[in-house]
């Protein structure tokens, strides 16, 4: 097998929005230094914003004095019913406008209002429309001009660490040709995006694989960051979003922009319906339902609820706010960001302009961005966190702040986007703020102590290299235990794996197919199932060719982040997203026990799981 060994200061692992950021700044900190971006897609159009966005959701407006950043970290709180690292949140949202501003200089069209062109034209409170399909082509332009040099297609398998635990590096290989590839690097930024099909997604038959979140978001930030052993939180947050059926389509811009109003098969708002049972239930001590908007997590249940009484389908009802004159609106904010939505309308004939659109809330996804909060456990901004940092229970023993702003419980591993928890509603321009954040930080970590010194055993790289390609060669020593087509005595293929984790996880991990429903015995037996499944895959995973070799790491990071979910909802004894998934048998809110993050680490030597809660602490109030 070709290898290669490439040397750098600063390996960026994912170019997408938060990593095209993180190359961006650290190349203005570090400005002789080699800054190295590697992708398993093509960066130009990678990642979650690769079909590119209608709409900025993350821009405060802090120069005209439309939203204030204490405002911004109380809204992103009560979205996630009070378990927020407010530290990390007010970073982002004292940084965030100067990313766009700087998006507008590149070139992306971001919508002015006519009658005070100094303003945005704003689809809500904290989110600007934008004419965005070349968006993320536009944001790549400007990494590859920062880094030296962009390795496209090589999946990354592996985080390296140092004979001093520090991070220093990456292994993975060439999705096209097989190359097997060794990065020793000073610093490392994890930058590997979130997870679709970890749950079985609604689609079925010939559109399966179709989700939200992209089908390429392996959890591979998770997958990485667990196998080498970081603190991770809040993976028990997984999403649940409410789009448009069988497309996707997001609901934003219908709902905030042109104020269509969503419905039940009666005409009656799901909302104002159960009201006053959510209140009971979910108000907590914060009093997270009383608020405006009302969380994410409480809209979605009124919907479910609805549709569980039998009175669906939910329509969306576009025919009441398009009309002919401005009808291009709805289009292009599919075109823009989810073309398959605009296909539905076309095969299903769908006038939008007079006829009401379904909306279904998705399967659930495993991610750190948008209105949730998975990811690993980072250090805060030093100004902010330093004072809020009582003896903690990380291995530090610092709560929130150990030295350098977004590294994670590992020295030298930076966390921006999906992969850092406790950190919501990010979105695209958070998340290359957060990236920024995060270059800006490997960069001092570097300056100040030189970072890893890349001392790893050969014997360690060799015994990677075999892991890595076992898959295939375990393929070619039992190819001919075939039974038929792709069934082997001994041998589990990618597509195998992976219908068989989103069957437990949606049966027993509270999916769309159990209505979010989930409980300390179903919990109990899908974890059983899953750890049969990580054995099978040690065991017997197979591929056929290199792209069933990435199809197949991808799976073993989906594996790793399902585990990691179902630690964490074990754990968690109450219900906190009512909308995202329901503990029926602790089905209410509980402030005074579980106002907490859920924390935990992986020993993969011994397969061993600690978790563990870490308490909440208010800055912003
Ligand atoms: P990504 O941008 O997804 O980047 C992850 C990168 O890692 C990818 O390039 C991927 O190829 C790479 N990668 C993954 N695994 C590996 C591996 N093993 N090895 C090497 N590389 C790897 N935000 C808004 O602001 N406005 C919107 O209107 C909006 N709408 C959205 C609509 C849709 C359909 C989706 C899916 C997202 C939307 N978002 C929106 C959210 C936004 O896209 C995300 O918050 C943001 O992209 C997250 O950034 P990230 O860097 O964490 O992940
Ligand atoms: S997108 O990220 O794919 O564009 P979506 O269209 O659901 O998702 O959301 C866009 C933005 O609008 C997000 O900031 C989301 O939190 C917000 N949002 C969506 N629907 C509502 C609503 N009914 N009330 C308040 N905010 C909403």
């Amino acid at each position: 097998m070709r290898s290669r060994t490439i040397n750098c200061d600063i390996l960026i692992i994912g170019g997408g929005m938060s990593g095209c950021g993180a190359a961006w700044e650290a190349r203005r900190w570090l400005p002789s230094s080699k800054i190295i971006i590697v992708d398993k897609a093509n960066i130009d159009r990678s990642g979650a914003v690769a079909m590119g966005l209608s709409a900025i959701n993350t821009y405060l407006g802090l120069k005209n004095g439309e939203n204030t950043v204490e405002e911004y970290v109380k809204y992103v709180k009560n979205d996630l019913m009070g378990v927020v690292r407010e530290d990390l949140v007010y970073d982002i949202g004292r940084h965030v406008d100067g990313t766009v501003h700087m998006f507008e200089e590149w070139g992306l069209p971001i919508w002015h209002d006519k009658n005070q062109p100094e303003r945005y034209v704003r689809e809500g409170r904290w989110q600007v429309m934008i004419n965005g399909e070349s968006y993320k082509s536009i944001v790549a332009e400007a990494a590859r001009s920062a880094a030296d040099e962009v390795y496209n297609r090589v999946a990354i398998t592996h985080i390296l660490r140092d004979g001093d635990g520090k991070g220093c590096g990456a292994v993975g290989f060439n999705v096209r040709d097989g190359t097997f590839y060794v990065f020793i690097a000073k610093a490392v930024v994890v930058a590997a995006g979130g997870a679709s099909q970890i749950y079985r997604p609604r689609s079925t038959g010939e559109g399966m694989g179709r989700t939200w979140y992209p089908p390429w978001a392996s959890g591979s930030a998770y997958g990485l960051l667990i196998d080498a052993g970081a603190v991770m939180t809040m993976m028990e947050a997984r999403f649940t979003v409410p789009r448009y059926k069988d497309g996707y389509g997001p609901v934003g811009a219908w709902q905030l922009l042109l104020k269509a109003r969503q419905t039940n098969a009666e005409n009656k708002d799901c909302f104002g319906l159960h009201k006053d049972e959510i209140k009971r239930d979910f108000n907590g001590m914060g009093g997270y339902a009383d608020a405006i908007p009302t969380p994410t997590n409480l809209r979605v249940y009124a919907v479910l609820s609805e549709m569980k009484l039998g009175h669906g389908p939910i329509y969306m009802h576009t025919e009441e706010v398009l009309t002919e004159k401005n009808e291009e609106v709805g289009w292009e904010d599919f075109l823009d960001m989810t073309i398959s939505q605009a296909l539905v309308w076309a095969a299903q004939n769908i006038d939008p302009t007079k006829m009401p659109s379904e909306i279904l809330p998705s399967e659930p996804y495993v991610m750190g961005s948008h209105a949730t909060e998975n990811g690993a456990w980072a250090s805060g901004p030093e100004d902010i966190s330093k004072d809020h940092n009582p003896r903690g229970e990380n291995d530090r023993g610092k709560l929130y702040f150990w030295g350098y702003n977004r590294m994670s419980t590992i020295d030298g591993v930076f966390l921006c986007g999906d992969a850092c928890g406790a950190t919501a509603h990010k979105f695209s321009s958070g998340s290359f703020t957060e990236g920024r954040i995060a270059g800006k930080s490997a960069a001092r970590y570097i300056q100040d102590t030189g970072g890893s010194k890349g001392s790893v055993d050969k014997s360690t790289i060799e015994d990677l290299h075999d892991l890595i390609y076992s898959p295939i060669n375990r393929y070619e020593k039992f190819r001919d235990t075939v039974t038929g087509g792709d069934v082997y005595s001994s041998l589990l293929f990618w597509k195998q794996g992976i219908v068989r984790l989103q069957k437990i996880m949606d049966e027993y991990a509270a999916g769309w197919g159990s209505f979010y429903e989930t409980n300390e015995g179903l919990l109990n037996t899908g974890y059983r199932l899953i750890l049969y499944l990580a054995d099978d895959f040690e065991k017997y995973s197979a591929a056929k060719s290199y792209h069933e070799l990435l199809r197949i790491w991808e799976l073993y990071h989906r594996i790793l982040t399902a585990e990691s979910v179902m630690q964490h909802m074990m754990f968690r004894k109450e219900s906190r997203w009512p909308g995202y998934y329901l503990r029926s048998d602790y089905p209410k809110l509980d402030d005074q026990n579980w106002k907490v993050y859920v924390n935990s680490r992986y020993n993969k030597h011994e397969k061993r799981w600690e978790v563990w809660k870490v308490p909440v602490l208010e800055i912003v109030g």
